[in-house]
């Protein structure tokens, strides 16, 4: 068993490792010589692909905050409306599709019963459906009319990581290639943007290699009872997935909140002493984000909090409200959560070491849930 985590503790930790191939991986092969995304792998007609007027995405847990970050980017890039459902809310709230209509799953195992019924019933109702999956033959691939592969490999511990960052790739890829379609401008931004995707995987193993402070803010709160995730734009998911994982790991009250949001509830749990992680925007996001976000750092901060602070290399201006800052590589908005969400993962895990949990295997957890 040593040597299949290849010399790691734990799976987790090894699938943490991965994420720069994961990534890589998942953009291997699908560009041409002159870097225009190349995807007939996915057997849809460009013509069908011009006339999709809305996308759907259906997803359940980690894969749910993935099509999150999804929808920010591929609206951005496309001007396409996206739209994210939890896959069991989905089925059962009279979606609105029609053959326009992409609907996008997003599942590692390709199992996932609720996401699965999502696609079934997107398909009755006439919509093109694709699946971004990590699991060749698996159910939901085999159930839409088309597959993106994500290339992550095969993941074994139950929360998901690697998956993660491979699932944002493909649809950062999907979307991508939806503006290459549409030419003009939208196809010159997209392969500006592509070109910087294939340096993040350099940039994730940069990150990993500085990942000993937050092992050491986790091993001195593991006796912590709440932590708060607060985040913006594409780093609200990214909020999100961070209290998720903590609740999976290390079973500890987290809750993942939009910035923007503090001032009207979650401001009232801020009390001394409580910790909160803040995914902070490039200092060049636009719609000046970025000093919005450095602003709630002050407030709650002014009330006691413990900042733990995820701000990109160079970012001076929330040093002065910061307890902790984790440096991250800059890079543009849109592709910040590939980064962004690396210490937060590896913060979970190490919590979950120190509290003597079994990190891979999660107490009430399946790695795939194949009932509704
Ligand atoms: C389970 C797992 C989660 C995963 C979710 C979706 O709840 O514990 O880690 O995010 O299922 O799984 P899928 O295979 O569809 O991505």
């Amino acid at each position: 068993a040593a040597a299949e985590k290849g010399g790691y503790d734990t799976f987790m930790e090894k699938e943490i490792h991965e994420q720069p191939h994961a990534v890589g991986d998942t953009l291997l092969g699908r560009t041409d010589e002159d870097g225009h995304l190349v995807l007939d792998e996915l057997r849809i007609s460009e013509q069908q692909l011009k006339d999709i007027d809305r996308i759907t995405i259906v997803a359940c847990g980690t894969a749910a905050y993935a099509g999150m970050v999804a929808k920010y980017a591929i609206e951005h890039w496309t001007r396409i409306p996206v739209e994210v459902a939890l896959a069991h809310e989905f089925r059962y709230c009279e979606p609105i599709v029609s053959e326009r209509t992409l609907v996008v799953s997003i599942s590692q195992s390709g199992e996932t019963m609720d996401t699965l019924m999502a696609v079934k019933h997107a398909r009755d109702l006439g919509a093109l459906t694709v699946s971004v999956c990590n699991t060749h033959g698996s159910t939901i691939p085999r159930e839409s009319d088309a597959v993106l592969y994500t290339h992550a490999g095969p993941e074994i511990a139950v929360a998901s990581t690697k998956a993660f960052l491979a699932q944002i790739t493909a649809c950062y890829v999907l979307g991508l290639y939806l503006a290459q379609l549409r030419g003009g401008s939208y196809a010159d931004d997209a392969a500006a943007v592509l070109k910087e995707l294939h340096q993040v995987p350099g940039k994730i193993e940069q990150l990993l290699g500085s990942m000993g402070r937050v092992r050491e803010i986790a091993r001195f709160m593991a006796d912590t009872r709440s932590v708060l995730f607060l985040g913006r734009h594409v780093g609200y998911p990214v909020a999100m997935e961070g209290a998720l994982k903590l609740k999976e790991l290390a079973y500890i009250h987290a809750e993942g909140f939009a910035a923007g949001e503090l001032k009207h509830g979650p401001i009232a749990l801020i009390e001394p002493g409580q910790p909160v992680f803040i995914v902070v925007p490039g200092p060049d996001t636009p719609h000046g984000l970025h000093g919005k976000v450095v602003s709630n750092i002050q407030e709650i901060r002014a009330r006691g909090a413990r900042t733990l602070v995820i701000a990109q290399e160079g970012d001076t201006a929330v040093e002065p409200f910061a307890d902790e800052i984790i440096r991250v590589p800059a890079t543009s908005p849109m592709l910040a959560p590939l980064l962004t969400v690396v210490p937060l993962q590896v913060f979970a895990l190490h919590l979950s070491t120190a509290k003597g949990l079994d990190v891979d295997q999660p107490r009430n957890l399946a790695k795939s849930v194949t009932v509704e």
